[in-house]
This record gives structure tokens, sequence and C-alpha cells, in this order.
């Protein structure tokens, strides 16, 4: 567009205020991808301080509001299938009525609590009591993809359309080899309710022009950041002030880096965002992992987990405190921000946003949401 210099357009406003839009893409892409549901070691489904799956046990988690049970077989393999009975729909296992899920079980068969149809934790049909004789090969529950990588669990609602989870990662997992993704441990989660589009929060994400005015302790510690992170090198991580190593409020701390880190990786920061829902922020003793979780079209629940290395948090002096403040008030100042763009959009003199040439990585979410939404016009 004429006059418009070297910026680019975002999306339309619709994709993030019309309802029947976010139904479109709930539906056509959401439900078309794998995505991240959270630490696998948090759902239960392990051996208390390993990372070891434990046999006969069922986790209930909500997936873009269906409930879905994550199980682990007496031989120890994932599965993941839609809480629902293949007799007459009845929820097998009940969610609470706030839609919050009931703690995970141990449990050898799941039962509906109506006529007792049970099922084999790897979804197959055990009995119909006085049915006659019906096939159960027919009758299973409804899977769902399910995978792991990085000590996260990924699920995908419409299996027969997944290609396997490595080809949605990215580049992230050549970026992160030398990070023990798989290995680290919990040591302080947040959850945020955001009254924001999670394409709001994931574009914030992605971009540091932001950074100068909305975070200031963390543009302190990034000098960089004041002037929006241009020229900053993110695949070599970037470098933080003189005498500080890491995303605490000193720049410092007693934890160790991880052990297997270049030396660039132990002085600097990363980031990573695989679409649609994990942004990993990665210093050199802790990663910060972001779970976006879609609640509404201008509604999106976010965890936020600091992950350690496991023999840190074990050490009776842990204290997660000093990357902990550092985190709150960098995504209080994000969320805040979120939250003002969403409801900017929402006005009648807003039709679309434009990208300053610093913010060309957030053109990511158009390059990676429109060729999934075949039937609505690019930008
Ligand atoms: S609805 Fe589950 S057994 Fe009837
Ligand atoms: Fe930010």
């Amino acid at each position: 567009m004429p006059g418009t210099g070297t910026l680019q357009p975002a999306l339309p406003r619709t994709h993030y205020i019309d309802e029947s839009s976010w139904l479109v893409e709930r539906e056509q892409v959401l439900m078309h991808s794998w995505t991240c549901v959270g630490r696998l070691d948090e759902l239960g489904l392990t051996a208390e301080g390993t990372t070891e799956l434990l046999p006969n046990r069922v986790a209930v988690v909500n997936l873009l509001g269906e409930s879905v049970l994550v199980s682990v077989t007496a031989e120890r393999t994932l599965h993941a299938h839609y809480n629902v009975c293949r007799h007459r729909g009845t929820q097998l296992i009940p969610m609470d009525d706030d839609g919050a899920a009931p703690a995970p079980c141990a449990l050898k068969v799941i039962r509906c609590p109506y006529h007792s149809w049970s099922y084999h934790l790897d979804g197959r049909l055990r009995s119909a009591p006085l049915s006659g004789d019906l096939d159960p090969t027919l009758f299973s529950l409804h899977p769902l993809g399910v995978d792991t990588w990085g000590g996260f669990l990924w699920l995908h609602p419409t299996p027969t359309a997944a290609k396997p989870l490595i080809e949605s990662l990215g580049m992230a997992p050549q970026r992160t080899v030398r990070y023990p993704l798989h290995d680290l441990v919990v040591g302080y989660r947040a959850t945020y309710d955001v009254k924001a589009n999670w394409k709001v929060i994931a574009e914030n994400y992605n971009e540091c022009y932001h950074c100068g005015p909305v975070h200031p302790e963390l543009s302190s510690l990034v000098p960089a950041f004041a002037s929006g992170g241009v020229d900053l090198d993110w695949e070599a991580g970037i470098a933080h002030r003189e005498g500080a190593w890491t995303f605490t409020m000193s720049g410092t701390t007693d934890r160790a880096p991880f052990a297997d880190l270049d030396e660039d990786e132990k002085v600097r920061h990363k980031g990573e965002l695989v679409y649609p829902n994990l942004l990993l922020s990665l210093a050199a003793e802790h990663v910060a992992a972001f779970v976006l979780q879609p609640q509404a079209i201008d509604r999106t629940r976010i965890v936020c987990e600091l992950l350690f290395a496991r023999d840190e948090v074990e050490r009776s002096s842990f204290d997660a405190s000093d990357a902990a403040e550092l985190w709150e008030i960098t995504n209080q100042q994000d969320w805040r921000i979120c939250e003002l763009v969403q409801r900017g959009m929402t006005s009648r003199a807003y039709d679309q946003g434009w990208y300053a040439p610093m913010e060309d990585a957030s053109k990511d979410i158009t390059r990676w949401l429109l060729p999934r939404l075949p039937q609505v016009e690019g930008v």
C-alpha cells in the first residue's frame, strides 16, 4: 500500500474479535494441530522424582474445551482418548462443574458410570453388559494423537490428519539441543487468565519492539532491549549487561548453568515459539515455559512454569524467587499490554495492524495460520 513505508500488514481484526472466526479457527486450525498440554511429570503419570511412566494411570486434561483422558497402560504405553462413552456419550471420568480436571488416579479399567460399559486403558472396549454379540473393535474410545518432546505432553485432536509431532516442532529441537528440557522439573508455576486472543500473546512474544516501553526491568538486564533488540542475533542468543548472565533480578544466581550448554549459551538467552501454543524462554540455568490455552476469542489462560535442573530443585536451599520475581514483573507487563491491544481491536475504528521491520518475526503468525485457513483471503 502506498505510504506505509516498510510496514507489513498484520491479520485483519476479525481474527481477533469475531466469534464466528474463532469457531472456524478452533475447529479447522487448532483441532488439526499438535498442541502442548504441559509437563508430563506434572500430570501425575510418572513416578515421583523421575520421568518414568507409571503403569495403570489416568489423567484428565481440558484441551480447547474438550475433556481428554490421558492414560498409561500396564505395558507403560501412553494413550489419549476423548472422555466420552461410546454407548450414549456419558462423560466417563467427570470433570468438575467449573470445568476443572479431577486429580490423576490409578485405574486398570475405565468404567462408564451410566450402564457400566468398560474400556481398557488403550481405549479398547472391554465389556458392554447385556448387549449381545457386538464387535468390540467398533466401539473403542475415540483416540487423539499423543506424543512427548522435551518433557512436554502433546495431543492432536484429529489423529487421522496428524503428521509426526517432530514435523510441527520446527527448529526448536535443534536450537535447544544442549538444554536438558526432558529432565527439567517445575520449580515455580503461575497461572494467568488474560483477556486477550491467544494470537495477540504469541505475536507479543515474538517481537521485542515493545521491550523498551513495556519492560524497563528487562531492558536494564538486556540493554539492547531498550531499543527493541534490533540487530540482536536470537539464534546465537542475546547478551546481558556487564556482569549478568541469566534472567533473574540481579542477572546472576547461585544455580549452575546447564552442564552441556556451549560457552555462548552459558551467558546468553534464547527464545522459541512452537506454534501454536508453547513459548520457551531459555536462560542458562532455567527455562520459562508458557503454555497458551485459548478459552475463547478474547480469553487465554497462560500457564507459566519455571523449569530447573532436578538436582537444583532437590537442594534444601533451592529458592526460585530470584527468577520468579523478574518473570512475574515481566509477565504482568506483557499480559496488561496484550489486554489493551485486545480492547483497542474491538473499536470500530480498527481494521488491522501493521508490523514494523523489527517485528518481522511476528509475521510468522500469518505464515503459520493462513495456510491452515484456506478459505480466508491472505494478507
Ligand atoms: S452411556 Fe456409557 S454405558 Fe451407557
Ligand atoms: Fe514482552
